[in-house]
């Protein structure tokens, strides 16, 4: 298999972590539902591939989001394997879904803007921290650990750009609310790096550092892997990516892929930065997820091995 071409830039991190969100991110926005004995496989190929977290689904209303109703079954089938997966959940009732299975990682998703958190949470903003606080403090309260997203941190198909001043409010009150890791979504992937970078700067101000922070990429013009450079070169070490560049929203307009892990991990292994994460078994299994969807992967990577 073709590898890339190592060189090392200086000031960037020596290790980063790839947070696998193909199952969650990936499937939620295909018009066919998987069978949830793919899902299951999916996810345990991307474990076995060296993906250290893998997002493995969401407890939402299944009327909301059909492609992930079989979460609980889902969930089942990975037995042991999947009780340290980190899964969305709402509100309370996603998470005691989430608790009458044992699971230990719950992610809470909240919105920078007004219009979507009233078109994926069906709330206003105010609203969403009322949502979330017994959220947190119950999961909290039962040992276990709490991701939160911030969605539309870049631009909003309805309230056009989205200013750093209210990503980073928004952000803040997240993780005031006990959450150890803000994820920083570009849910449809209209950011650049100067935008990137003005972002962390803003959070920096605020006083969250960037072992806090992860960005979570998508694609739709092609800047994903350019933002994660210019977020490498803040300091970011945890980066959201979806195996051969699945992914959107079913609530936000003109959201597409993720940031593709292929890609992400071609970038890194080029620049001599440690992931652990076995290009090829990725590879391999994007092109087997691609055969169940019926249609080619997205990843100019997978394009180009797979067909190596
Ligand atoms: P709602 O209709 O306002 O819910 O939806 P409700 O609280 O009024 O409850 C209505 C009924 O739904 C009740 O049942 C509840 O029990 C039930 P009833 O008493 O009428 O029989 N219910 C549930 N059932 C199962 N699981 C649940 C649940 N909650 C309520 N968790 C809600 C509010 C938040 C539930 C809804 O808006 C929802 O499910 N939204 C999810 C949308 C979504 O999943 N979007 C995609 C993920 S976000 C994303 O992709 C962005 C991200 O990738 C980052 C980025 O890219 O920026 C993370
Ligand atoms: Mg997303």
């Amino acid at each position: 298999m073709t590898l890339p071409m190592v060189q090392p830039e200086a000031g960037l991190p020596e290790r980063v972590t790839i947070y696998e969100v193909g199952p969650r991110d990936g499937l939620q926005n295909e018009q066919a539902v998987v069978p949830v004995e793919a899902k299951a496989e999916f996810v345990r190929r991307l474990l076995a591939a060296g993906l250290p977290v893998v997002e493995a689904t969401s407890f939402v209303h299944p009327r909301w989001v059909p492609q992930l109703a079989d979460a609980a079954e889902l969930m089942g089938l990975l037995g042991d394997e999947g009780v340290d997966l980190p899964v969305l959940v709402p509100n309370e009732r996603g998470l005691d879904r989430a608790l009458e299975l044992g699971l230990r990682h719950v992610a809470i998703f909240g919105s920078a803007t007004e219009t979507f958190a009233q078109k994926n949470l069906n709330r206003g903003l105010d609203e969403q921290y009322a949502m979330f606080e017994p959220v947190v403090r119950r999961a909290l309260d039962a040992g276990l650990d709490v991701r939160a997203y911030v969605s539309m941190c870049f631009g909003d198909p309805w309230e056009g750009t989205v200013p750093v001043d209210q990503v980073v409010t928004a952000g803040t009150r997240l993780l005031d609310l006990g959450a150890t890791q803000l994820s920083l979504g570009d849910t449809i992937g209209v950011g650049t790096a100067g935008h990137v970078k003005a972002l962390v700067a803003g959070f920096e101000a605020a006083g969250v550092g960037t072992d806090r922070l992860a960005m979570h990429f998508h694609d739709t013009y092609g800047q994903a892997l350019a933002n994660a450079h210019a977020a490498l070169r803040c300091g970011i070490t945890t980066f959201d990516a979806s195996a051969g560049g699945l992914g959107g929203c079913p609530y936000a307009k003109s959201a597409t892929g993720n940031l593709a892990t292929e890609d992400l991990v071609w970038m890194l292994t080029g620049l001599g930065i440690e992931h652990g994460v076995d290009l090829g078994a990725v590879v391999e299994t994007s092109t087997w997820m691609a055969g169940v969807l019926g249609r080619p992967s997205p990843s100019a990577v997978v394009r180009a091995l797979a067909g190596a």
